[in-house]
């Protein structure tokens, strides 16, 4: 810890979003367009984003979501599924539409049904992308049943990532929310056309801290949390201020009666207090200087994007995290830390 006590700089980005639809977005989508300036929405909505046209109706119910005042910039992705268009899709990136699209492995996660069923089904797809320079997002977990989820994320990188970056040698890719000491090796490895997110989340709990004294639902998510030394190692990749690792919450909601439930979802919330939870690793990792690279600066480069004009401060001050939030019809969401002491707090 250092004794700095404000920090300012280009307001943020995030590069990893769940906004949802309906009463649910109107609740959340607030908390990340106060943050950030930009966010990278995700498509599994429970009818999910798969054109351009269904694109464009999501993105202005989002805009009609967050105070205009916010000038908040949602930047869209297409969800792949075995049939995908790539004219569409191509299209829509170069009209500006997509800013990139989404491979979920079908059955990996929330919403995922849809999702690609094996890599060479999306190969047209991927050559297409490749051409455009259009980014692909991956969510960089393998589905057998067989597989122990606690390997998932590495039985990806090598049955399917490897093999992927190998076959399409000019495609840009992010490897989403990476939770592995190994993800972060296989990133650096790859040079400046692979790009990952780390979330607050992956940065503060792991495994253990699921099971503390019994199963805490709300810190459950996908890819699920791992061993202390990868938490570690996550720390060190997003402190080091090197320009591959970027900000990217994946804070995504579900009703509390969702999580705390015989088969809870998977899912954590974040927007409230995202900026926040960052700015107390990198203070705690005494790399508050490399926060404005991790955060403002290092995803609007992988993405071809400028970076932002306006700035935030983030001040070292106590407050309370919300425990949870209200969504219209009687459902709440409850906040990752929520209840807990933060000690850095974005200023308005
Ligand atoms: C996300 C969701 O709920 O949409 N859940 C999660 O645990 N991260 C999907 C995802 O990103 O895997
Ligand atoms: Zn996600």
């Amino acid at each position: 810890m250092t004794d700095i006590h404000s920090i300012t700089l280009r307001r943020p980005d995030d590069w990893h979003v769940h906004l949802r639809d309906g009463a649910m977005l109107n609740a959340v989508a607030p908390f990340t367009a106060r943050q950030f300036k930009r966010a990278i929405v995700m498509p599994n909505l429970a009818s999910p984003v798969t054109t351009r046209q269904l694109a464009v109706e999501y993105r202005g119910r989002i805009q009609a979501a967050v105070p205009q005042s916010a000038s908040f910039e949602p930047l869209m992705t297409a969800y792949l599924t075995d049939n995908s268009d790539a004219e569409d899709l191509a299209e829509g990136f170069q009209n500006g539409v997509f800013a990139a699209a989404k491979l979920y492995p079908a059955g990996a996660t929330t919403n995922s049904d849809r999702g690609v069923t094996a890599i060479e089904n999306i190969n047209t797809v991927l050559e297409r992308m490749e051409k455009i320079g259009m980014p692909l997002l991956v969510h960089g977990e393998v589905t057998e049943p067989s597989i122990d989820i606690f390997d998932r994320e590495n039985v990806f990188i090598h049955q399917v990532l490897e093999p992927t970056l190998q076959r399409f040698q000019g495609l840009k890719v992010v490897f989403e929310h990476i939770t592995t000491s190994a993800a972060v090796n296989f990133v650096r490895a790859q040079g400046p056309r692979v790009g990952a997110t780390i979330t607050p989340h992956h940065l503060m709990i792991n495994r253990t801290d699921i099971f503390r004294g019994g199963i805490h639902p709300h810190l459950y998510c996908l890819p699920v949390a791992k061993r202390e030394q990868h938490r570690l190692a996550l720390r060190e990749a997003a402190t080091s201020g090197e320009a591959q690792f970027f900000l990217g919450t994946d804070t995504a909601p579900h009703a509390i009666s969702a999580k705390e439930s015989a088969c809870g979802c998977a899912g954590i919330f974040s927007a409230p207090c995202a900026v926040e939870l960052y700015a107390q690793v990198f203070d705690e990792e005494g790399a508050l200087d490399k926060f404005e690279a991790f955060a403002s600066l290092n995803g609007p480069k992988f993405y071809g994007l400028r970076v932002n004009s306006d700035t935030v401060t983030v001040v070292r001050e106590d407050w309370t995290v919300p425990d949870a939030v209200a969504v219209e019809g009687g459902v709440a969401v409850k906040t990752f830390k929520g209840g807990e002491t933060l000690h850095w707090r974005l200023q308005d």
